[in-house]
C-alpha cells in the first residue's frame, strides 16, 4: 500500500532511539524528510545520518529540550525555515517516573507534567498556527495506556497521559475543520530504554529482581510479549499519512490488550 508520505515534512520530538527513532526510520522510509530533536546532540546526529544513509532522504537534526517552551519554538522555527512547512507532527520526548504515592516527590509529579503533557502541548500549540494556515497537517502523541488503564505505581505518567488524551480531543475538535488531524497512539510496555530503566524501578520497589519485573510484565499481556518500538511506529506511520485522513481525535491503544492489575505481585 503506497501511504502517500513521499515528499512530506515530518517533525519528530524525543527520536534519537526508542519509539520516537523507529518513527523516524518508517516515515523517511516511506519516502518522508524529517527533523528529529532530542537534548543529546552526539546521537542525535549520528541517528540523522544512519537513517539518511539507509533511506536517501534528508534528516535533520536538531538539539533541543522539549520541557522548555524557547528549544520547542526555536526547533519548529528552524524547521519552517529550513523547509518552509511542516506536514507531520509527532511527539516522543516523554517520560514519567513510576513509584508509589509515598515516595513520588514534588519534582517527580512536575518533571512528569512538564515533559509528557506540557512537553506536548507546547509541540502541537508550536506547529497548529502553521498547519491551520496551510489547511493540512497530522500529528500523534505518543502517549501511554497508563492514561486509558490506571495503575498505582505508574501514577504520574497515567496522570499526564490522560491529560494528553483530554488534550488532544480538545485539538482534534477545534482544528479538524481545518484539515488538520490530531490522534493519540498508547503503547503498554515496549522495548525500550526507557521500559528497561521503569523494570528496574519496579523490581526495586516490589522487591523482586529485574527478570521477575519482566515476567510479571508479560502475564499481563495476552499476547505474551511486550511490543517493539517498530510496532508502534507502523500504527503512528499509517496514522500520519493520508490514508488515515478520516480518524481525527482517536485514542488507540497497542499494548496486546495488558491488563495492569496481572503486574501486580
Ligand atoms: N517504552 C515504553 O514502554 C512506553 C510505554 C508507553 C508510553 N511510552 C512513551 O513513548 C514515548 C517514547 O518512549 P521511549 O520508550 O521510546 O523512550 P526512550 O527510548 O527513553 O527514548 C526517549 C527519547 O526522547 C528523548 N528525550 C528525553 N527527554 C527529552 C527532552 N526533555 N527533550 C527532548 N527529547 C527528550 C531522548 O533523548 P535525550 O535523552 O538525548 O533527550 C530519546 O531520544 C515517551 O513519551 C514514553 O512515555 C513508552
Amino acid at each position: 500500500m503506497d501511504l502517500g508520505l513521499t515528499g512530506k515534512i515530518a517533525f519528530v520530538t524525543g527520536a534519537s532511539k526508542g519509539i520516537g527513532r523507529a518513527v523516524a526510520e518508517q516515515l523517511a522510509s516511506e519516502g518522508a524528510d524529517i527533523v528529529i530533536t532530542a537534548r543529546t546532540a552526539g546521537p542525535l546526529a549520528q541517528v540523522a545520518s544512519d537513517i539518511a544513509a539507509r533511506t536517501g532522504r534528508t534528516i535533520v537534526a536538531l538539539a533541543g529540550d522539549m520541557s522548555k517552551a524557547e528549544d520547542v519554538d526555536r526547533c519548529v522555527k528552524e524547521t519552517l525555515g529550513r523547509f518552509g512547512h511542516i506536514d507531520i507532527l509527532v511527539t516522543c520526548a516523554g517520560s514519567s517516573p513510576g513509584g508509589l504515592l509515598e515516595e513520588l516527590t514534588e519534582e517527580h509529579w512536575l518533571s512528569s507534567l512538564n515533559l509528557k503533557f506540557m512537553g506536548y502541548v507546547r509541540s502541537v500549540r508550536a506547529v497548529i498556527p502553521h498547519m491551520r494556515e496551510r489547511g493540512e497537517g497530522a500529528i500523534v502523541l505518543v502517549v501511554g495506556n497508563d492514561g486509558l488503564k490506571p495503575s498505582y505505581w505508574e501514577m504520574t505518567a497515567g496522570v499526564a497521559n490522560a491529560a494528553d488524551i483530554n488534550f488532544a480531543s480538545s485539538v482534534a475538535e477545534q482544528y479538524g475543520r481545518y484539515g488538520v488531524r490530531i490522534n493519540t497512539v498508547n503503547p503498554g510496555p515496549v522495548n525500550t530504554d526507557r521500559w528497561d530503566g521503569l523494570e528496574k524501578a519496579f523490581a526495586r520497589d516490589k522487591k523482586v529482581d529485574q527478570v521477575r519485573a519482566h515476567e510479571l510484565a508479560i502475564s499481563s499481556i495476552p499476547l505474551n510479549r511486550i511490543c517493539e518500538p517498530q510496532e508502534v511506529a507502523s500504527l503512528v506511520t499509517f496514522l500520519v499519512s493520508p490514508r488515515a485522513y478520516f480518524i481525527n481525535g482517536a485514542h488507540i491503544p497497542i499494548d496486546g490488550a495488558q491488563r495492569k492489575a496481572l503486574m501486580d505481585v
